[in-house]
């Protein structure tokens, strides 16, 4: 199941949005459980070529707690980024020998977290990133597992702000220095390097550019025990698409998986994988209310309740999420669709054909479960708008909404005499 139509009304599986929109008010994020565990097995399912693999949820694209937690029942571990989504992964139930830590700027206090929870592995970005993990492993005698980051130099053909995998992004070793970056890192006492990783970005619908590189890890793989190194295993990275626009297709998972497992036959590793985007993306809708509906030279403006505050994708990426009516009227109009946020920047859509709508319609914007919520902010002193999960009949508020004040814990300097104190 998933976001349809019955009755002339948008469901969730079983349950209408207008009683979500009723429960807990717009702006609301409203994600489908079905779809979300939908995603997770086919991934795991297209890669049944794959003898050894570890999938880990890129964190980073939905960390609400009840996510990680049924994608930690789907035997998921965790892609992290930082401490806080070091205790997301860990609060969810994921294993720590299930969790993977990347970033391109580690703390010394994350990665002596990282350790302290015996995570599966490092992915270092840098040698001098390796030193340091290595001073801090010593200190507490043991050996850091580690993978080497490696940036093969490639673009994936997907928007700039997304591209990881180019010579001039900050990500990873650049390939041709990756042997010696690695021949010298191994060489220090509190490493346990045992592999290499790579990620060339995010949304990425066309396959070749991710087979390219994996099969130049593949050759350094080899180049690498040539020169003795025990590689046991290769994190791939994620970055699977999927459809924004209707009529668009996803990434192709079945196709991926058959990829991955010609690509890296004889490699003899464990794999891991960290998608984000393709477990959750489509899980999720952001539910809104149109405020007004106000004319414009060339389109009517609507104006929503929703905005960048909440879904910032489009402003920072252009990117396109479908709008729909929660009860359309089989009419359509021509509109640009927009926030309320103070900002030119602050448009989900520009002259756009929609569902016709009028003042007080609830409406959504599709494929908003991943990079969404976890991406808002209290810009304009927006509230953080609530997300409920949906399974089946059942729905539940997973995290409620906050108001601003709640996360500025704000005061006034003791010298501010004539202040009114609240
Ligand atoms: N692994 C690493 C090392 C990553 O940097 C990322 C995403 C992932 C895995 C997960 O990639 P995915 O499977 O989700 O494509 N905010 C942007 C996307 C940023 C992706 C950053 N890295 C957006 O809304 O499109």
């Amino acid at each position: 199941m998933s976001f349809h139509y019955r009755d002339g009304v948008l469901h969730a599986d079983a349950v209408s949005l207008d009683a979500i929109a009723k429960q807990v008010g717009t702006p609301a994020y409203v994600y489908s459980a079905e779809m979300l565990l939908d995603a997770a097995r086919q991934f795991r399912a297209a890669l049944a070529g794959v003898p050894n693999k570890q999938l880990l949820f890129a964190v980073k694209a939905n960390p609400a707690h009840a996510i990680l937690t049924l994608l930690a029942e789907e035997g998921y571990g965790a892609d992290i980024v930082s401490g806080g989504e070091l205790a997301a992964a860990r609060r969810a139930g994921m294993p720590a020998h299930r969790i993977v830590l990347s970033g391109v700027g580690k703390t010394p206090n994350e990665l002596a977290a990282a350790l302290d929870a015996g995570i599966g592995s490092i992915n270092l970005e840098h040698e001098r990133e390796g030193e340091l993990l290595s001073a801090l492993a010593v200190a507490r005698g043991m050996r850091a597992p580690a993978l080497l980051r490696v940036n093969p130099g490639i673009d994936a053909g997907t928007h700039a702000k997304i591209t990881t995998g180019t010579s001039d992004s900050k990500f990873g070793v650049p390939l041709a220095e990756a042997l010696a970056v690695y021949e010298r890192l191994s060489r220090l006492p509190g490493l346990a390097l045992h592999g290499v990783a790579v990620h060339i970005g995010s949304q990425i619908i066309d396959l070749a550019p991710l087979e390219t590189a994996y099969r130049r890890i593949g050759d350094l793989i080899l180049a690498l025990r040539h020169h003795g190194h025990r590689i046991t295993h290769a994190d791939l990275g994620g970055g699977l698409g999927v459809a924004y626009r209707a009529g668009q297709p996803d990434a192709d998972v079945y196709a991926y998986g058959l990829m991955v497992t010609r690509v890296t036959r004889a490699w003899e590793t464990t794999l891991l994988f960290e998608p984000g985007r393709f477990i959750a993306a489509r899980a999720g809708v952001l539910l809104t209310r149109v405020l007004w509906v106000k004319p414009g030279a060339r389109h009517p403006f609507v104006i929503v309740d929703a905005s960048m505050t909440d879904l910032i994708r489009p402003a920072l990426y252009d990117a396109w999420h479908e709008f729909a009516a929660v009860r359309p009227s089989g009419k359509r109009m021509i509109a640009d669709v927009v926030g309320p946020v103070c900002e030119s920047s602050d448009v989900f859509a520009r002259a756009r054909e929609i569902d016709r709508m009028v003042e007080g319609d609830l409406a959504i914007f599709h494929t908003a479960g991943a990079y969404g919520a976890t991406m808002s902010s209290i810009y304009n002193c927006h509230a953080l708008a609530p997300e409920v999960l949906v399974h089946g009949r059942r729905s539940a508020v997973i995290s409620s909404r906050v108001e601003p004040a709640a996360l500025r814990r704000q005061s006034l300097p003791d010298w501010f005499e004539h202040a009114p104190r609240a």
